[in-house]
């Protein structure tokens, strides 16, 4: 079966997902494509048209790609600020939606859009690519088969640089009502496999946020967390857009009674240290830095919602997994401004962070 879908929103990670729409061409067909700004998705269905021989039809307006009746998912890919109402529109429309990271910037929004999904029975999907990164999936293997013992803490630093030329492209990025800073941005990835990695079940959350070197964005350029989970592992995270003079790294660590593991390189996509009993090496700790920090993981996610999809089973990376990364996040902002310990999970939005200067 090949699915009919529709994309929404052809700015600059679009092209992450015309790779995936290529590279998985026999499970699905990318029928529509949509943008405020024509000229984009004109180029994008151009992009489709020389690559896979057929042309996507172009809209401006959302509302009137979901009149049409051949479309089985929407990928939504606009900026963050908007990814719940138009998740809400597609499900209400029942269509199954794979939206982008953060899956929306409110708990409250997050709750209405599972409720959404659950009770119309329709797919869920969130962009947390790294999640199939090869080294990732290897540490989460040895997770599963308990081979770290009882896991201590875990660590992740996001290392990048954001300049001016990149928030000037777009003005939505560095707002709290459409984006947040480099925790909510940036960071995100790093702090979905860091909770993954430590059992999923966030207790409790202290954090510290500051604009050092951005003045003309609302949001913060350094976010340090620190997450208890209920396992009693601690997490610890460290997000900046501030690095001189390019990305630098993102790298994940973690210590286990029995195992350490840390994944490094631009954006965790080499094993820099794999340490179990008689085991002290990996064949990834050879891998390339990708191209780009997005990685190539667009097309095993695509790969794996098209499954769930044509299956009726549950995306790799549901609605409920991937709002646990933005309530730690909510979590850190809200505990910069009242300066205590937040208790996870809590009611919280970007929105109310507009109250707070640095
Ligand atoms: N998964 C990742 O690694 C990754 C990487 C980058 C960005 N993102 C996420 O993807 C989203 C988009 O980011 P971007 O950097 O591509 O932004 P962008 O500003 O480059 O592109 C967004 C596009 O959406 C269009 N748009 C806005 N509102 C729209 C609407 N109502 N209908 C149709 N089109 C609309 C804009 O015209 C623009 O072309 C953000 O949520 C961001 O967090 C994810």
């Amino acid at each position: 079966m090949t699915l009919r879908m529709a994309l929404i929103g052809c700015g600059r990670i679009s092209p992450k997902h015309v790779e995936a729409v290529i590279e998985n061409s026999e499970l699905l067909k990318l029928v529509a494509v949509c943008d405020l700004i024509p000229e984009k998705a004109e180029k994008t269905a151009e992009k489709i048209y020389s690559t896979l021989g057929y042309k996507p039809k172009i809209y401006k307006d959302y509302k009137e790609l979901l009149k049409t009746s051949d479309i089985d998912f929407v990928s939504i890919a606009t900026p963050s600020g908007s990814h719940y109402q138009i998740t809400m529109d597609c499900l209400q429309s029942n269509r199954h939606v794979l939206v982008e990271k953060p899956m929306a910037l409110s708990t409250s929004h997050m709750s209405e859009m599972i409720k959404l999904s659950r009770d119309k029975n329709l797919r869920l999907g969130v962009c947390f690519q790294n999640r199939f990164n090869p080294p990732i999936q290897e540490l989460r293997k040895k997770i599963e088969n308990g081979a770290l013992g009882k896991i201590f803490y875990g660590t992740i630093s996001v290392r990048w640089n954001r300049n001016k030329d990149y928030y000037e492209q777009a003005p939505w990025r560095g707002t709290w009502d459409q984006d947040g800073g480099v925790l909510m941005n940036q960071s995100i990835h790093g702090i979905d496999l860091l909770q993954w990695m430590l059992g999923g079940k966030p207790k409790r959350v202290f954090g510290m946020i500051k604009n050092l070197n951005h003045p003309y964005i609302e949001s913060e350029d350094l976010g340090i967390g620190v997450v208890e989970f209920e396992s009693g592992a601690v997490g610890i995270i460290e997000g900046t857009s501030n690095v001189y003079d390019k990305n630098l790294e993102e790298v994940l660590s973690i210590f286990g009674e029995k195992g350490t593991v840390k994944i490094g390189g631009v954006a965790v996509n080499r094993i820099l240290v794999w340490r179990f009993p008689n085991e002290n090496d990996h064949p990834y700790m050879n891998l390339p830095d990708p191209d780009t920090v997005y990685g190539k993981g667009h097309v095993a996610l695509y790969k794996d919602f098209c499954r769930a999809v044509t299956k009726g089973e549950e995306p790799y990376i549901n609605g409920e997994e991937a709002q646990k990364a933005v309530q730690i996040i909510l979590g850190i902002y809200r505990s910069a401004i009242e300066n205590k310990w937040v208790d996870l999970p809590m009611d919280f939005s970007t929105e109310q962070m507009k109250r707070w200067s640095f």
